[in-house]
Parts: C-alpha cells; sequence; structure tokens
C-alpha cells in the first residue's frame, strides 16, 4: 500500500514537472515570437494606391485616358513617354476635365488651361498638374496614387519611358 502511494506521488510529481518544462517552454515560444523582428507588409492602403494602369502598348501615343481609380490621368506623350497627373487643378482643387477635341485641360471652375503634359497654358493655376510616379514592368505601367508630387513647370525628366532592353 505504501509502495502504491509512493509510485503515486511520484508519478504526480514527475507530472508537474513535465507540465512545468511544457508551460515554461510555451512562455519561452511566446516572448520569442514577440521579440523576433517582422516582416515589414506593406499596408493594405499602401497596397490600393497602386493601380495596374495597363499594358503599355494599350496606350496610344498623344492620347490621355481617366482612370476613376486613383483620380488620375494618364497622359502618353508623341515621343511614347508616360505622365500620371492628379486630376486636381492647382488653383483651388476643382476636378480637371481633358477635353480632347482642344487637346487640352480646361477647369470648369475658373479656367484655368493645361496641355498633355499638365503644363499651365492659362491661369490663374499657379503650377503644373501633380504627378504620381510611374513604373514599366514587364510592359505593364502601374501607378502609385499615395504619393503626389508637386511641381513648378513641366520638367522632360520627369516622363516616364519603356527601358530599352
Ligand atoms: S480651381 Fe481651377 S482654375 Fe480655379
Amino acid at each position: 500500500m505504501e509502495k502504491e502511494s509512493y509510485s503515486r506521488r511520484s508519478f504526480l510529481n514527475k507530472l508537474w514537472v513535465a507540465l512545468g518544462v511544457v508551460a515554461f517552454a510555451e512562455v519561452v515560444a511566446v516572448a520569442i515570437s514577440f521579440f523576433k523582428p517582422q516582416k515589414a507588409e506593406p499596408a493594405a492602403d499602401e497596397l490600393d494606391a497602386i493601380v495596374i494602369a495597363g499594358a503599355v502598348d494599350s496606350f496610344e501615343p498623344g492620347t490621355v485616358s481617366a482612370f476613376v481609380q486613383g483620380k488620375f490621368y494618364l497622359a502618353r506623350l508623341d515621343d511614347g513617354g508616360f505622365l500620371a497627373m492628379s486630376r486636381n487643378c492647382t488653383h483651388l482643387s476643382c476636378s480637371v476635365p481633358w477635353i480632347s477635341k482642344e487637346n487640352k485641360f480646361i477647369c470648369p471652375c475658373h479656367s484655368s488651361e493645361f496641355d498633355i503634359k499638365g503644363e499651365v497654358i492659362n491661369p490663374p493655376a499657379p503650377r503644373a498638374l501633380d504627378l504620381y510616379p510611374v513604373a514599366i514592368e514587364n510592359n505593364i505601367l502601374s501607378v502609385d496614387t499615395s504619393k503626389p508630387r508637386r511641381r513648378s513647370v513641366f520638367e522632360p525628366n520627369q516622363v516616364v519611358y519603356v527601358k530599352k532592353t
């Protein structure tokens, strides 16, 4: 009887030790995962800000395409280069439509006009339309609408071209 009691007590002691080891291991695992550097994932709104505009060849030179998602225009210049521009007027932020038959943007609020590159051709707009970064990968254009870039005037280095291989 005493031997059986000893054996039960010994078993329970070993069980408690084993449970203690398991609990300790869990605490260590949680601590490691807490302090381990996490891989930086892009935020959901950053991913939403990237608009896949389409294949390079789907845009004719000398045209402007409006993108409702992202609220921007993508202009393909006569030389094949691309500019993505905000649709907000730089005067008082009215939405500026592209008037294709006149080949320019004309603001309905105070009649500012911009050429296909977003350059002011008629004030009161004080500066060119804001730009968005354009990337071209595997012949597909994407526009990052999270980072509008202010500019005073059009400059040739703002135009994005397909890289020659
Ligand atoms: S808001 Fe466009 S000209 Fe005033």
